[in-house]
């Protein structure tokens, strides 16, 4: 039977917390190991050949974390908006996405993501979307709005011609570490027909086994999309 590329990989990155809190660290150090997976999954989905890889970062539901921790996370954000992360990505052929909403966000950190974003446009490698302030139902609702605003007035043939994620593909794999069965409200509509993966690595521990081990899982499942398969 003919085998569906793995075209488009996207995570949950979750666990940080837990993995400090076993550590008897703060959570906020599970944070910075946990961004430090970040390089090293690109890296593992380039030499997979993988043309697409999500990662959701923060969602709009995060912002009812304590003050200190959301603090934190948009530090961290802050942090890695450099032109040291604008040369890595360039050196290594990656687009880099932002899907998220500006809602919250502070206009500095915004133009400072866009700036990232824009230095890398041209790049024909890997496509890595960073899903930072996102949330799958108010993606869907906005889409929702636009349609119902009176001004509205361009042809759309359907929905996902309006939602942040309208330039992705399908995803093909969901990994979820941290072992929590849920979709915690990424891109609903993108995740019709994925395969799930509840990996129990936390985050801050994902490794090129847990990878290897994900992808050949993936080819291992058999994708009907409701039909019946040939013999
Ligand atoms: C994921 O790790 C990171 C974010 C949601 C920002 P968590 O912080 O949710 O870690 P756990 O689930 O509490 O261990
Ligand atoms: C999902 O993790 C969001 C991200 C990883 C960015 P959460 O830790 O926020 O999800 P819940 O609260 O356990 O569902
Ligand atoms: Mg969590």
């Amino acid at each position: 039977m003919k085998k569906h590329k793995l075209n488009h990989i996207a995570y949950i990155m979750d666990g940080n917390g837990r993995w400090a809190t076993k550590k008897n660290k703060p959570r906020n150090v599970g944070h910075l190991e946990g961004a430090k997976v970040i390089p090293k999954v690109i890296d593992y989905a380039i030499n997979e050949n993988i043309k697409y890889l999500s990662l959701f970062a923060f969602s709009v539901e995060n912002w009812n974390r304590p003050k200190l921790e959301v603090e934190y996370l948009l530090q961290l954000l802050i942090d890695h908006l450099t032109n040291k992360t604008k040369k890595y990505l360039n050196k290594k052929n990656i687009k880099l996405n932002w899907i998220g909403f500006e809602t919250n966000l502070n206009p500095l950190i915004v133009r400072k993501i866009k700036s990232v974003v824009e230095s890398t446009k041209d790049n024909k490698g890997i496509i890595v979307n960073i899903f930072f302030n996102y949330s799958g139902t108010k993606d869907i609702e906005n889409a929702f709005e636009k349609i119902l605003d009176k001004n509205f007035s361009k042809k759309i043939s359907n929905i996902k011609e309006l939602l942040l994620t309208s330039e992705l593909p399908p995803i093909d794999l969901l990994i979820r570490t941290g072992n929590e069965k849920r979709i915690s409200n990424f891109a609903l509509y993108d995740l019709a027909y994925s395969e799930i993966i509840f990996e129990e690595a936390l985050w801050p521990d994902y490794n090129e086994l847990n990878f290897n081990s994900n992808v050949k899982e993936y080819y291992n499942r058999d994708r009907r999309f409701g039909k019946i398969n040939e013999q």
